[in-house]
């Protein structure tokens, strides 16, 4: 049987997700990861989640197992509405979709708008499973420059004005994978050339609650509410696996989505959405958000400081105020997914940052580093490898003293101090 024939064009344009490789390698025994994107088990609050087990049945009885509206669960859908109110979005139950996580949202979005051709631009680089969604309707990827501040504005500019965007993919907090914030003036920048151009701007924001230093930023969709898709999830915040993602979108776009999503899933797990709403409404987000940050400030810090400490000349790398990751540049020459060989054979294992590049052939020396997922004294063991690592890579040349990536710091990400 040639099941390779069978294969739809769009189902060939999917590549395999290589993080998803990559972490079958992190279960082995004895391997410091610095590689995944999840929230650490000991954050799930397992008790917890036992006690709302009980009041879920206890308040919705067989209805918690039954089918529902494709909309989302209504007691859900009312406390997001709460929820969103406290990020500035001003919105309502009846505007909020949920969905089988944020990517849920994601592939919806993509089936909706791309026909093959379309110009979608997004981050250089960018959100893998963002690429993944999208990948099967064909867009052709317009990639945006980016610094130490996430998107430069100008770098949009330039793309509205040379062809029709079909949509902008951006992550403004915590971006997944550099770590980096777009502060508030270049939201305003974007906000505006998204009412200018009339293009639809997809919103991505699962780490926004996950700010470790600062002041919270308004969401682009608050600037700009008829010209953006806000896409979250409860994945980093409660538990990525009761697969309960959200969005607030225009209509009709949203109409449209639910029509998307009937065909695929019929709704998202009731059981899931009414568990999360027991949590929201019952003021547990608070409570756990202050547990979550106290547990992964310090493993920031931990890597930071470890970075610095261990890195060669030539290196440089993004200081998050929030999210997961850490984002590396090496200098010319040097081959990241060489370097994930060895630190794998010596028990250390990040992700290659070309992975991340919409486009191939980019970003060879790069890395992310993610520092949720091990304690401050893994983080320290694993950096102290990977710089010996990066010390034996043969090819790696000194940098030139000006890297055209690394502009100017601000507040929201600075280079790190101990950077050489
Ligand atoms: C930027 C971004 N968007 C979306 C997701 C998907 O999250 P979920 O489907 O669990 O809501 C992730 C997961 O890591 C992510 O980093």
């Amino acid at each position: 049987m040639n099941y390779q024939a069978l294969l739809a064009p769009r189902t060939a344009a999917m590549g395999s997700n290589a993080i998803r490789e990559i972490l079958k390698v992190v279960a082995r025994p004895g391997m410091i990861s610095l590689a995944g994107g999840v929230p650490a088990p000991e954050s799930l609050p397992v008790a917890l989640f036992a006690e709302l087990t009980h009041a879920v049945v206890a308040r919705h009885g067989a209805g918690a197992f039954q089918y529902d509206l494709t909309e989302g669960f209504g007691p859900l859908r009312e406390a997001l509405a709460g929820y969103l109110g406290g990020k500035g979005i001003r919105t309502t139950a009846a505007a909020i979709l949920t969905a089988s996580g944020s990517q849920g949202v994601l592939d919806a979005l993509g089936k909706a708008l791309i026909a093959p051709g379309d110009a979608v631009a997004l981050e250089a680089p960018t959100y893998l499973g963002a690429l993944q969604a999208f990948a099967p309707y064909g867009p052709r990827y317009v990639e945006l420059a980016t610094d130490e501040d996430g998107l430069r504005p100008e770098s949009l500019a330039v793309a509205l004005d040379r062809e029709k965007i079909k949509l902008i993919y951006l992550v403004p907090n915590f971006q997944n994978p550099t770590g980096r914030t777009i502060p508030l003036a270049r939201r305003r920048a974007i906000a505006g050339m998204l009412q200018a151009s009339g293009t639809l701007l997809v919103e991505d924001d699962p780490y926004g609650d996950l700010r470790y230093e600062g002041a919270p930023l308004p969401p682009i969709q608050t600037l700009a509410p008829e010209h953006v898709v806000y896409v979250g999830t409860l994945s980093k915040v409660c538990a990525p696996g009761l697969r309960v993602g959200f969005c607030v979108a225009p209509e009709p776009l949203r109409s449209w989505l639910v029509r998307i999503k009937q065909g695929v899933d019929l709704h998202t797990g009731t059981f899931s959405q009414a568990l999360a709403a027991e949590y929201l409404a019952g003021g547990h987000l608070p409570r756990q958000l202050q547990r979550i940050l106290a547990l992964y400030r310090p493993r920031r810090d931990a890597l930071l400081e470890a970075l610095g400490r261990h890195l060669p000349a030539g290196f440089h790398w993004s200081t998050p105020l929030g999210g997961m990751f850490v984002w590396v540049e090496g200098p010319p020459g040097l081959d990241a997914e060489k370097a994930y060989r060895r630190a794998v054979e010596r028990g250390t294992a990040f992700v290659p940052g070309k992975y991340f590049f919409p486009l191939p052939g980019r970003g060879a020396a790069t890395l992310r580093l993610n520092f949720t997922g091990a304690d401050p004294a893994g983080i320290r063991r694993a950096v102290g490898i990977l710089g010996e690592v990066l010390e034996g890579e043969g090819n790696v040349r000194p940098a030139p003293a000006q890297p055209t990536t690394v502009r100017r710091a601000s507040a929201e990400s600075a280079r790190c101090p101990g950077a050489r």
